[in-house]
């Protein structure tokens, strides 16, 4: 059925392991991430980003936000496992407004780009709002950058532990998101992947609560090749690695923020489907073997993350 993004996260925080929370714009990938989650018989978060309301909405972020609830919610409701609908990275208030009014069941606010003072004050503004809906809100703390590209100033761009503890106080905020090391996209790391457990252990024992990692692809190699094969050039696209992932769930990661690897796999199903079947044109054909391979990937995470068998 459609849930509380906040049920999901206390059972995978008490259990102890992570759910993925996955990036969708379209009906396809909905479609792709329900099923994946149906097969495994896993909790599944679908987050669509305020770029996603805004495609969905043909440019009206607030249509979008009632079309993507409205489709998220009839595909929850036909399945036994618990699928929620979050808002990734919402910068302002009109945005979160309408993803509260459009239900869904958590909101980020992201003001981690804000000086901590302000941070505060605009992630607790926003608690507020979201609370009296019975909505959840996920917040930031440091910046998203590789710790490498950073050497000289890790300690300015990761998350401070005793500003987090301070900042949960503050706030009330329900998840949080502390940077450690890993960036958005498909381009990670330069050299070997490197983030900072340690911090991930201190932001969990001083805060208590379900943690989120942004910017958490894996990449693989796999789906990379097989869209270079059909003619991609993804050089240089380098994610997190499995045993790092799962090193970050055991030290507090509950929340495992994927779009890239979605859209590497979407991408590779569509290009080997269109070079392999010239004459079909049908949509339903070439974005069919799409979302099977956005299905498998999902499903990996799934049983890598430990969420697979707890729904
Ligand atoms: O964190 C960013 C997510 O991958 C969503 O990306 O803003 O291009 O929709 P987007
Ligand atoms: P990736 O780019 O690693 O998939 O991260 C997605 C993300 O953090 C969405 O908020
Ligand atoms: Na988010
Ligand atoms: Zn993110």
């Amino acid at each position: 059925p459609y849930a509380k993004t906040k049920d999901i996260l206390s059972k995978a925080h008490n259990e102890g392991y992570g759910v993925g929370a996955f990036n969708v714009n379209d009906l396809e990938f909905i479609q792709a991430i329900v099923k994946a989650a149906v097969m495994e018989n896993s909790p599944a978060i679908i987050e669509a980003s305020e770029g996603a309301l805004k495609y969905a909405g043909d440019g009206d972020v607030e249509k979008g936000a009632f079309i993507l609830a409205d489709m998220v919610r009839r595909y929850a409701d036909a399945v036994s496992v618990p699928i929620s609908l979050h808002l990734d990275h919402g910068h302002d208030l009109k945005h979160i407004m309408a993803a509260i009014k459009a239900g869904f069941t958590s909101v980020m606010i992201d003001a981690s780009d804000k000086p901590l003072e302000e941070n505060i004050r605009i992630t607790r503004q926003i608690v507020e709002v979201a609370h009296a809906a019975g909505v959840a809100v996920e917040a930031e703390l440091g910046r998203l950058m590789g710790i490498e590209d950073n050497v000289a100033s890790a300690e300015s761009v990761l998350v401070d532990p005793d500003e987090a503890k301070r900042f949960v106080t503050e706030t009330q905020v329900d998840f949080l998101a502390p940077a450690v090391g890993t960036s958005h996209g498909a381009f990670k790391f330069k050299g070997e992947a490197k983030i900072d457990y340690e911090r991930i252990s201190k932001v969990k024992e001083l805060t208590q609560l379900p943690l989120v990692l942004h910017g958490a692809s894996g990449v693989p190699a796999q789906w990379v090749e097989l869209a270079e094969k059909y003619g991609a050039d993804l050089s240089g696209a380098k994610g997190v690695p499995d045993e790092v992932l799962q090193e970050a769930v055991k030290r507090g990661i509950n929340k495992v923020n994927t779009d890239t690897d979605l859209r590497i796999a979407f991408l590779a199903g569509l290009r080997k489907h269109l070079a392999e079947n010239p004459k079909e044109f049908d949509p339903r054909k070439y974005f069919g073997e799409a979302k099977d391979f956005v299905t498998e990937v999902v499903r990996d995470r799934m049983k890598m993350l430990g969420s697979s068998g707890k729904a």
